[in-house]
């Protein structure tokens, strides 16, 4: 997300529908008032608090990914004093700590090996190879200035072999090393192989849709008008308190048969799709081939697709949806064509499921998820100080009787096309 440098939150009188009576029931497996770190002495914690370096009212968690019953989350790098940017979640004498993945060394900023700021990561559950994105960037909120460090990058790790299997630099042309916020990314996986990555670039300046190719190790971004913002959708009211958030193109999921690629901006309600044998090659046509599949209750932050539902935040009504997209497709003639017909609540709750951020997925049929009311971050009414208040962050989980959609794959390799 990206808001203007007009820090002004006021309250509207739209009266919140309540939506209940939904058939799931979510946990709340971590939460927090503010973030702490696995630090290896405490004289390290002091020094990282006295020289600035940890900042705790400026760490949020946004990230979540889950694999073998661990549990990674990110905090990015959006202003100063954040330890570490990409961590496991691990218990300290019965508080959940973040522990720096893979390691501290793997967080120094400045160094360019090292990981910058990093908002999203994908985990593919067949091999346990973790994507991470790393915008190379720090402080990009308005109203100060950017540390723009290092270039875009995107790694892959190799969680069980615990080595790096992949590093890629984004070159200037295809991500800015100035104005890029990568901040969501989907991975192609055919025949149990990986082929491609589809990323989102937030950017206010230069929104974008990235394509990292696996196999030639290229990439290349499209650019077009529904990867913008749309000014009727810039304000999203939470519990009566609006907040201007005019973010561009955000949340990405992939269909669990790799033929799609469906986007949203955080300003707007419009939900598009895009055929993936289309954005895989450089020259494509995107604006032939893009489609508004309709309009969601909500705007919404991160998506997410299951095997047979895309699921997604419904941001003014503090809960989950789905689009049950199987069923829609099979009652309207395939996926090509599909309308959003049926949109339904999963889970919510007004007092703790504020802003419903990133998704995953684990193999046993749940789907988990962040919370951490941003709005409040970003325009800096959080309350860090009370240890004792409702907790600001979360990692949910919810039984949803499906897996990811990166589950199972077996897709067929694409055509070669000229
Ligand atoms: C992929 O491209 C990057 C450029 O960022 C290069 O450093 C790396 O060696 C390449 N990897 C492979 C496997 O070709
Ligand atoms: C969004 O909120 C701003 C106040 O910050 C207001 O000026 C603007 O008219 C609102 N836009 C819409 C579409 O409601
Ligand atoms: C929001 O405002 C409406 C109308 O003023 C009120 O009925 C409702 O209780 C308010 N909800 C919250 C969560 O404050
Ligand atoms: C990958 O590289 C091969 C060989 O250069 C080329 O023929 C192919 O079109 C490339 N694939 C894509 C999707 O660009
Ligand atoms: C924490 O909050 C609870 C519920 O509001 C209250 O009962 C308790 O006394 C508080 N504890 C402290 C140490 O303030």
């Amino acid at each position: 997300m990206r808001v203007f440098v007009s820090l002004f939150v006021f309250v509207s009188f739209r009266i919140l529908s309540t939506e209940s009576g939904t058939a799931h029931r979510a946990e709340v497996v971590y939460e927090w008032v503010s973030l702490d770190y696995d630090w290896p002495t405490t004289r390290m914690k002091s020094d990282y608090i006295s020289s600035g370096k940890f900042v705790k009212e400026n760490n949020i968690i946004t990230g979540v990914k889950v694999y073998k019953g661990e549990v990674y989350v990110s905090v990015p790098r959006m202003r100063e004093g954040v330890p570490s940017s990409l961590n496991k979640v691990v218990l300290k004498k019965g508080k959940p700590v973040l522990q720096p993945f893979p390691d501290w060394k793997s967080q120094t900023i400045g160094d360019c090996n090292s990981l910058q700021f990093v908002q999203s990561m994908e985990v593919d559950p067949n091999r346990g190879w973790m994507w991470i994105l790393d915008i190379g960037r720090l402080n990009i909120l308005p109203g100060v200035t950017p540390r723009n460090l290092c270039p875009a990058k995107l790694l892959v790790y190799d969680i069980n072999r615990r080595m790096y299997v992949r590093r890629y630099e984004f070159p200037a042309t295809v991500v800015s090393p100035t104005t890029n916020f990568l901040n969501d990314i989907v991975v192609d996986i055919m025949n149990g192989k990986p082929r491609f990555a589809y990323i989102t670039d937030t950017s206010f300046e230069d929104p974008g849709l990235v394509i990292y190719n696996f196999q030639n190790n290229t990439s290349h971004r499209f650019r077009h008008k529904t990867m913008g913002l749309d000014p009727e959708a810039v304000n999203v009211t939470i519990n009566n308190v609006t907040y201007p958030m005019p973010g561009t193109i955000d949340g990405i999921a992939l269909s669990s048969d790799s033929n799609h690629v469906y986007f949203c901006s955080l300003a707007g309600y419009n939900l598009f799709q895009v055929p993936t044998e289309i954005v895989r090659y450089p020259n494509a046509d995107f604006a032939a081939a893009v489609r508004n599949v309709g309009k969601k209750v909500s705007q919404a932050d991160g998506l997410a697709y299951g095997q047979k539902n895309l699921y997604f935040g419904a941001l003014d009504r503090n809960a989950v949806y789905k689009w049950q997209i199987d069923a829609d497709a099979k009652a309207q003639h395939g996926y090509a064509n599909v309308q959003m017909k049926t949109q339904t609540p999963v889970i919510s709750d007004n007092a703790r499921m504020e802003w419903v951020d990133t998704f995953a997925f684990d193999e046993h049929g749940y789907l988990w998820f962040t919370t951490n009311f941003i709005p409040k971050y970003l325009y800096q009414v959080m309350d860090f100080s009370d240890s004792n208040k409702s907790a600001n962050m979360r990692v949910w989980k919810v039984n949803i009787g499906e897996k990811g959609y990166l589950d199972h794959s077996d897709n067929v390799d694409p055509p070669v096309v000229g």
